[in-house]
């Protein structure tokens, strides 16, 4: 059977390859340490699940509206009100099955065969295969350590062409924990608007920022930038709410309006009751706290991960100011060799380290910028102690 086109041109995860390998390991009885996943350890807060409990008892078990419960979507208005002042009505916001529903169906809406969209690498693994299923093209702007791994303007400006649609930007970033400035934002800002581009603001991290600044998203940057950016946003990393799969997004009434026919063809309404414990959960604003604690675990968990990585010869890392990650630049290990394995790529590393020191970590080619790996730091501080000192020791030995 031919298949299509389509899926032929799309690659699989790479970092499949070496979840697949940690999983046999442990399943043979290995310890091994995982930072590899992208997701928090805290589990979802209590009071959310009993709001799933209640929802189903009072009988959220049916369809929905394909956009979401329209209490959550007032709730998610009421949000960006409070927080930003940004103001949207329930007609400019859609619930789908996590933030990567909410990308997909607004690149399934906009791109035509042909058209790109500018993403930044080190980039989200699933923006490329997205916008490519949509029978787009990537265009990849590349970044420095120097700039904190973030997109120069200027560099943003050159990819520019009749041909681009849209940009993807994600800050906090993830991997690279780069947070855009005030000042970034609004240069950015003028790009988009002055090329006529949709801007797409992946701020699934907002909540996860280091430094003492107030959270900007670009949206708030002038009525401009508002008519013309889809926010993006989710459940999944603020609440610890990674598998129930609520995302959402606030923009354009006509985009939403259309992301919401190919969400109604493809997977109807997101789940009633995450919806409705979503609704509750965003409504309660004694998680506000709860979510600000874990802000500031995960701040001194990164300072931890970042001061053992500071003595690791050969390792360096740019110190993230936002998200939960560290991508952790291993080019000095380059021709270096772990028995049969010679290290000559972030696949290569990733391997011999996961065989050498029982650590899993995402090779930086499936973020579009090989020479590193990601670690994430939404892990225990015993994990983190304990995997920093086998990577440290795997260093030594294999530079010998
Ligand atoms: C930058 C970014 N965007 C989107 C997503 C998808 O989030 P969700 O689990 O809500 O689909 C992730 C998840 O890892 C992410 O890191």
């Amino acid at each position: 059977m031919e298949l299509s086109d389509r899926i032929l041109n799309v690659e699989a995860s790479q970092t499949m390859a070496i979840n697949d390998k940690a999983n046999l390991l442990r399943a043979q009885g290995k310890n091994i340490i995982g930072f590899n996943l992208g997701e928090p350890d805290f589990d979802t807060p209590e009071f959310i699940k009993m709001k799933a409990i209640e929802g189903m008892e009072k009988g959220y078990t049916s369809y929905t509206n394909v956009s979401g419960l329209l209490q959550l979507r007032e709730e998610i208005c009421n949000k960006y009100k409070r927080e930003y002042n940004l103001l949207y009505s329930p007609e400019q916001v859609i619930v789908s099955n996590g933030a990567k529903q909410i990308l997909y169906n607004v690149l399934q809406t906009i791109i035509n065969p042909g058209d790109e969209v500018i993403i930044i690498a080190p980039y989200w693994v699933s923006y490329p295969e997205m916008i490519k299923l949509a029978g787009g093209k990537p265009v990849v702007v590349h970044t420095k350590e120097e700039n904190d791994l973030k997109a120069k303007v200027q560099d943003i400006k050159s990819k520019i062409s009749k041909k681009v649609k849209a940009i993807i930007l994600n800050s906090p970033g993830n991997p690279g924990g780069g947070v855009y400035t005030k000042n970034q934002l609004s240069e950015i800002s003028n790009l988009v608007v002055d090329n006529n581009l949709l801007m797409i603001s992946d701020e699934i991290y907002e909540k996860f920022q280091f430094n003492d600044n107030k959270y900007i998203s670009i949206a708030t940057l002038g009525e401009q930038i508002k008519a013309r950016t889809i926010v993006v946003n989710a459940m999944s990393k603020t609440y610890a709410m990674t598998g129930w799969r609520i995302g959402f997004a606030a923009g354009p009434e006509n985009i939403i309006r259309k992301m919401g026919i190919i969400q109604g063809h493809s997977t109807s309404n997101a789940n009633s009751i995450a919806q409705y414990a979503s609704w509750k959960g965003l409504a309660n604003r004694k998680l506000d706290l709860e979510i600000k604690r874990r802000a500031d675990e995960y701040k001194e968990r990164c300072d931890i991960m970042i001061n053992k990585i500071n003595k690791i010869p050969l390792l360096n890392a740019v110190k993230p100011v936002g998200a939960f990650y560290v991508f952790l630049n291993i080019k000095e290990t380059y021709n270096l060799k772990y028995q049969d394995y010679l290290i000559n790529d972030s696949l290569s590393f990733a391997k011999a380290l996961l065989e050498g020191a029982g650590v899993a970590v995402v090779p930086g080619i499936a973020f579009g910028m090989d020479g590193y790996v990601r670690l994430t730091f939404a892990s225990s501080r015993e994990d983190i102690n304990v995997g920093l000192e086998r990577i440290e020791r795997f260093i030594k030995k294999i530079s010998v």
